[in-house]
């Protein structure tokens, strides 16, 4: 017999059971959720609604159930309703009608949502763990290529010259921003909805601010209908997650383009890559296409949370038995990408001299150039007309601007003088980029210190 079927006069049928069940996909809170219990009943018993000995008793049973989940020797039972109703048959089992007193004053409506907030921050941590190494992985890369230059591209076409550490520190400052994401989302998780009950709280004298200390938790919602319906913090994180796994897919991109003969910038270890069943010469960049791929299922589970939340009327609805699955793959997504991407970054291997030798083609310091002329006393606009000829003339005669003799530049201006060729050096190109934020080596150390100092101290 359900637990709710006192007032049904037939069994459940087993189409409704099967449809119903949100165990196979909740029972991954049981955790969450003997905690939240254990805190509901300890406030109880605080409060002098049920006795001291059954709490204590009921704390015991629970704790109990965790470990034997834990271990093994309880299994969960795939044809329950859900966790809740799992963990609290389990405990009547095993306790008789003491554990009958702990769903006093609460309902599964603030229940599920106190569950699933919880389950959510220890997500949110785990996924900002792996961020960081991520983090520290790129630095670590980083710190061996301050001097290792190659192109900056804009449209794919080759732009003025940068360092490969330049280029991953990018991806540094995208992931910082993600972890700021995943901060706020947990924020938003931080407040505790017990003591909501179904949706109008309860009339008996429980002690929220209580049980949400007891959870370590910083808050309580403020309104009940709110507390029982609020699944924003839920779409935090799921954006939270997609964001990261859109960064995630342009790095992949640009390994999937720097793997390949055309660019052959970086070599993958062999262990982080996978060949074909007939072409006995691939070597294919799996990891990279599968994250870039997976992407998408991110982007379709915030775009369901957002869907399923749409006008739906106050407060608890059973659409909202959704959310779960749909966060849950995210989370699960974004976790198995960071741990495959982490040791692929460690162990690429960095071919320096392809990146240098592509960045030393295609007119990349056309721009410094100019700025030679300008700082000789040209305004730019007209210096970027003279070297835009000079460019062309360069292209007809097949050379690149640092091949042609000084005559040649002096055609154009008689600004030229010999230090030209310093001044176009794909080295002073780079080094003169020495603002923050810039390419070279001076202002990229500055940077990763910078970084790596900052996630020491969080
Ligand atoms: N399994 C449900 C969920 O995940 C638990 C809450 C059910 N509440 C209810 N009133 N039926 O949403």
């Amino acid at each position: 017999m359900k637990l709710w079927g006192a007032r049904f006069t037939k069994e459940a049928s087993k189409k409704l059971n099967d449809f119903n069940s949100s165990i196979q996909v909740d029972c991954r809170m049981y955790k969450q959720d003997i905690k939240g219990s254990i805190a509901h009943v300890t406030m109880l018993a605080k409060q002098d609604i049920i006795p001291e000995e059954d709490a204590k008793t009921i704390v015991e049973a629970l704790q109990d159930i965790e470990k034997d989940i834990d271990e093994g020797t309880l299994m969960i039972d795939p044809e329950a309703e859900d966790i809740h109703m799992f963990i609290e048959q389990v405990l009547t089992q095993r306790t008789g009608d003491v554990g009958k007193k702990l769903h006093t004053g609460r309902s599964r409506n603030d229940q599920v949502a106190l569950d699933f907030r919880l389950y959510t921050m220890d997500r949110l941590d785990d996924l900002t763990t792996l961020v960081k190494e991520l983090i520290l992985t790129l630095c670590k890369q980083a710190e061996k290529h301050t001097e290792t230059i190659m192109p900056g591209y804009t449209h794919l076409q080759r732009a003025q010259p940068i360092t490969f550490a330049h280029h991953l520190l990018a991806y540094v400052e995208m992931l910082t921003r993600d972890l700021q994401r995943f901060a706020f989302a947990k924020e938003q998780a931080n407040v505790s909805p017990l003591g909501s009950g179904a949706l109008a709280t309860t009339t008996y004298p429980i002690d929220r601010a209580y049980s949400a200390k007891l959870l370590g938790m910083k808050d309580i919602s403020l309104n009940s209908l709110d507390g029982v319906s609020d699944r924003d913090f839920a779409i935090d994180a799921a954006n939270a997650v997609a964001t990261c796994m859109m960064h995630l897919s342009r790095f992949s991109e640009e390994i999937v383009l720097w793997s390949s003969w055309e660019f052959k910038f970086i070599e993958l270890d062999d262990a982080f890559a996978t060949g074909s069943s007939i072409m006995p010469q691939k070597k294919n960049p799996d990891i990279c296409e599968l994250i870039r791929g997976k992407t998408g299922r991110t982007y379709g589970n915030l775009m369901n949370l957002l869907t399923m939340m749409k006008g739906l009327a106050l407060a608890y609805n059973k659409d909202m038995q959704e959310d779960k699955e749909a966060l849950f793959d995210s989370l699960d997504t974004l976790e198995v990408c960071l741990e495959t991407v982490i040791p692929m970054v460690d162990t690429m291997q960095v071919l320096k001299e392809n990146m240098r030798s592509a960045a030393a083609k295609g007119f990349i310091n056309a721009t410094d150039c100019a700025d030679y002329l300008t700082k000789k006393g040209m305004p730019f606009r007209d210096a970027y007309g003279v070297i835009g000829k000079l460019v062309q003339q360069a292209i007809t005669s097949n050379k690149v601007l640092e091949e042609l003799h000084l005559e040649e530049f002096q055609e154009v201006s008689e600004l030229f003088e010999e230090d030209i060729y310093e001044a176009i050096s794909l080295d002073t190109c780079v080094n003169k980029r020495s603002v923050v934020g810039g390419p070279a080596p001076a202002a990229t150390k500055a940077h990763i210190a910078l970084v790596v100092q900052e996630l020491g101290d969080q």
